[in-house]
């Protein structure tokens, strides 16, 4: 990646983390990192330097102006982003972060035995949570919320829990809108308590609809 430009950087999480419970196992979950992705490409249709850190995904990208940083655990996404957040003037949570993490990581493949067993989990760090905490006031963040009750509610909580311009709301109520589709029904909603509603588009579009919505944010804190 050039860092010569002087483009404005902008930090991007996409994609699950897997969190190991031994050397041969994880817990996961179904994102596909297509959102995350497809925002990085807007992004760099934009003129952006794109910082992407991704969890395992089975897309590729690549572009002069793109680092993409691969991670596993959400510890490994977090320590990622800590290095790239004071330089960015955006910053995109789109990844699926594992809220919880096995206690502890059995150093050998755990055997079977005749006994149940059961998994103490702990919680993961809150990434989005926590940039929103050291987060300047020239920087605009932005999160996701796919919710499947209280949408509005849960998702204006997020908002301002983790301290974000802009909260995406996913909707799950129409068909073609989940995990892995190729298409997406957002609302966008602000910290006027503007809510936008936007159709169902490919992820392409809704990505782009979502980095103009961004830029927006980002133009009335610069001047
Ligand atoms: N997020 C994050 N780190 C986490 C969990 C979530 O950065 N450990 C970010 C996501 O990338 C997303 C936003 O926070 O932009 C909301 O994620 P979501 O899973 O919907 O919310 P949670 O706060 O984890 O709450 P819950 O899963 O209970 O709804
Ligand atoms: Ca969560």
């Amino acid at each position: 990646m050039k860092t010569t430009h002087n483009k404005p950087i902008v930090l991007i999480t996409a994609g699950p983390t897997r969190e190991a419970i031994d050397p041969v196992r994880f817990i996961s979950n179904h994102s596909s990192g297509k959102m995350g992705y497809a925002i990085a490409g807007a992004f760099l249709d934009q003129g952006f330097e794109v910082i992407l850190v991704s969890g395992p995904v089975n897309i590729s990208l690549s572009h002069s102006s793109l680092r993409v940083i691969h991670v596993d655990s959400a510890d490994e996404m977090y320590a990622a982003c800590q290095q790239y957040f004071p330089v960015a003037r955006i910053a995109i949570f789109a990844a699926a972060v594992a809220d919880y993490k096995p206690a502890q990581i059995y150093a050998q493949k755990m055997k079977k035995s005749t006994q149940e067993f059961s998994l103490q989990m702990v919680k993961n760090v809150d990434i989005a949570f926590e940039f929103g905490k050291i987060k300047r006031k020239d920087q605009v963040s932005i999160g996701f919320a796919l919710e499947t009750n209280d949408e509005e509610q849960n998702a204006l909580k997020k908002l301002y829990s983790k301290n974000l311009d802009l909260v995406v709301l996913n909707s799950v109520q129409d068909e073609g809108a989940t995990f892995g589709y190729d298409t997406n029904k957002i609302t966008v909603i602000n910290r006027d308590f503007l809510f936008q509603a936007y159709p169902l588009k490919s992820k392409a579009e809704v990505a782009r609809d979502i980095v103009m919505a961004a830029i927006k944010v980002s133009q009335r804190l610069q001047a």
